[in-house]
């Protein structure tokens, strides 16, 4: 399995000395949907932000796809899609014309652009609202264009920073099913979550962060077994509460 992000020894300390992220290591291959999973304030947005080149660190190395994200952050922009909690969309355009946007801001030809909307409508089953003005657009349906928009030039390495919260069991399963065909048309999916029924059902292997600290870094069905817990809500539940395996 090529490893396509690498982050190594990650030390974020926040200007009024906070040390949101504490020694961080783990690498995610290209096949893979791995879990960046945490409780509230552990540290995964600063993580996923510090990966996005959008926040300096204190510490650490981050590589994706072998280059090095401080000294190529252009190309290692280009190689990955961040989705936040805070995408927004423009509320005047439909959602067409908010992928186009985007897309252009990309540099991608118009043909590649046409063919990038209507595979990702399709895949995120927008059809039925993407062109509509944005402004109409239910909970679910905004995040699924913010999903569209952040991979629209179909990055290699996709991170979804809490992309199934506020979604119902329908729209969830649109996104999981997003990110099951990301994997396996060979992209590394970085899914950050903590609802752990979502991240049991979709991740090959994890990562607990507490406190900015790694507790568990393993597959799934190995930290049942060391743990003995049989599903990975206890598993957590366990772990944070005891602070690692
Ligand atoms: N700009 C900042 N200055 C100081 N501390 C910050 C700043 N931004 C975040 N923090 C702190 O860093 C810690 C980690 O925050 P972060 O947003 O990374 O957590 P998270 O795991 O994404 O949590 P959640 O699940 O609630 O989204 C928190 O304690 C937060 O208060
Ligand atoms: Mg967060």
């Amino acid at each position: 399995m090529e490893t396509f992000l690498k982050v190594q020894n990650l030390v974020k300390e926040y200007k009024n000395g906070f040390r949101a992220v504490d020694d961080v290591s783990f690498e995610v291959g290209a096949g893979e949907i791995f879990g960046l999973l945490g409780p509230n304030g552990a540290g995964k947005t600063t993580i996923i932000r510090a990966i996005s080149t959008i926040l300096s660190f204190t510490n650490g190395k981050i590589e994706v796809l072998g280059k090095d994200n401080l000294r190529y952050a252009e190309e290692v922009r280009s190689n990955i899609g961040v989705l936040t909690t805070d995408i927004g969309a423009y509320e005047r355009f439909t959602g067409k014309e908010n992928l186009q946007y985007f897309g252009e801001l990309y540099g991608l030809s118009s043909s590649d652009l046409d063919k990038r909307i209507k595979e990702l409508t399709e895949l995120l089953d927008m059809g039925g609202f993407i062109d509509k003005k944005a402004a109409k657009y239910s909970t679910g349906m905004k995040q699924r264009l913010a999903i569209a928009r952040s991979v629209i030039h179909d990055p290699k390495v996709i991170i979804f920073d809490e992309p199934t919260s506020g979604l119902d069991v329908l729209s969830s399963q649109t996104v999981r099913d997003f990110m099951s065909h990301a994997r396996e048309s060979g992209r590394a999916v970085i899914f950050s979550t903590h609802q752990m029924y979502d991240a049991e059902k979709l991740c090959d292997r994890v990562i607990i962060i507490h406190k900015g600290k790694e507790i568990a870094y393993d597959s799934v069905e190995n930290l049942k077994t060391q743990t003995g817990e049989r599903d990975l809500e206890d598993v957590f539940l366990k772990l944070v509460k005891g602070e690692g395996v």
